[in-house]
């Protein structure tokens, strides 16, 4: 079985995130160490679309683990999208003799997989985005990483307001998801975090802050998820200054917290998930992301994954549920609820704990 396989691409599609090069680098080593030839495709799904592939070895991806960023670029490429781009993509398969690809991205990526995987082209999944929105895996490749990063600025902004008295708003990013957000703000010992999974009470948060001043507490964190809005973020800045009195800074961090040395978490969760999905996928399975459930590293049919984010978004369009049995739709909304609960829950301990 595992000798149909003569070569494996690989590719980094959608907003890069710390922790691909470690999945290049495990899928690299392991299919090479299976007796594979393991072929980069540049630029994503482009490179696919254009031919750009460049044979890796061992010695090409040595070293690369502590790199941010992907040494195979990325892109968010809508040819794909296409079928005439689609056929072109295949072409380029056929003509490297690739017999199938590891993904590597978020959902945008995972649609692209599964496209060429109903094709002919065995795909796998890895995911590899700092938002955390992979609804069907507990944490992401590049989430912990983007987490830390944005808590290494918080601090440093909490010093400075604690020698002006002031307060700083932080906008971090996360697209539509507030897991980025929420956890930040509770390590960062935020008096306010807004994500758009729960309703945000800006009376509360003014009320808490002025019982603080008045308490004495000189500095102030409050965390806002992007998915918000600009209008949303710097919109608040105003608003405190107006309720509280107190002198309100205002940042983005934006994409520099989607750079930088990955954390031994994001390491370790690309090491292992590069490494399944090419054990998986000598042994003839496709179609599926490798998600991290409850700390097991599992393959997801790609068709729930993407479906279970609708649910959880409550985007789901008709028809979607089809073909889905009972059990697999109970697990869903299991998981949607688990989503649900845990934002509530976060909510709930940082307004006990962060006054
Ligand atoms: O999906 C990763 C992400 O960094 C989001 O957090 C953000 O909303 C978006 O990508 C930014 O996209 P771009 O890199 O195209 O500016």
């Amino acid at each position: 079985m595992e000798t149909k396989f003569r070569k494996i691409g690989i590719l980094t599609s959608g907003g890069d995130a710390p922790g691909m090069n470690c999945v290049i680098k495990s899928v690299t080593c392991a299919a090479i160490d299976k007796g594979v030839e393991v072929v980069g495709i540049i630029g994503g799904y482009s490179g696919l679309i254009n031919d750009k592939i460049r044979p890796l070895t061992k010695n090409d991806v040595a070293g690369i683990v502590s790199h941010g960023g992907t040494f195979l670029y990325s892109d968010r490429c809508d040819e794909f999208k296409t079928e005439a781009g689609m056929q072109k993509a295949i072409a380029t398969c056929k003509k490297h003799n690739i017999d199938g690809i590891v993904a590597i991205g978020g959902d945008g990526t995972f649609r692209g997989a599964t496209d060429l995987s109903i094709r002919g082209i065995p795909c796998i999944g890895v995911t590899g985005t700092i938002d955390n929105d992979i609804t069907a895996s507990d944490i992401t490749v590049g989430y912990d990483t983007a987490m830390n990063s944005v808590l290494t600025m918080g601090d440093a902004l909490r010093d400075t307001c604690e020698s002006h008295a002031r307060c700083n708003v932080i906008e971090v990013m996360g697209r539509n998801a507030g897991y980025i957000a929420i956890e930040t703000g509770l390590a960062l010992g935020a008096i306010g975090v807004a994500v758009q999974e729960i309703p945000f009470d800006k009376e509360s948060l003014f009320k808490r802050m002025n019982e603080a001043r008045a308490d004495g507490r000189r500095s102030f964190i409050v965390v806002v998820a992007e998915g918000l809005g600009a209008a949303f973020s710097e919109g608040l800045v105003k608003e405190i200054e107006e309720r509280t009195g107190i002198e309100t800074r205002f940042v983005r961090p934006a994409h520099i917290v989607r750079g930088g040395i990955p954390t031994l978490v994001d390491r370790n969760l690309a090491l292992k998930s590069g490494y399944k999905a090419v054990e998986l996928l000598l042994k003839g399975v496709s179609d599926v992301v490798i998600c991290s459930r409850h700390d097991q590293i599992v393959p997801i049919e790609i068709k729930f994954a993407l479906i279970l984010d609708r649910m959880y978004k409550n985007k789901l369009k008709e028809d979607d549920l089809e073909g889905f049995t009972d059990k697999q739709l109970a697990e869903m909304k299991a998981i949607c609820k688990e989503r649900h609960d845990y934002f509530v829950d976060m909510y709930e301990v940082i307004n006990g704990v962060n006054r």
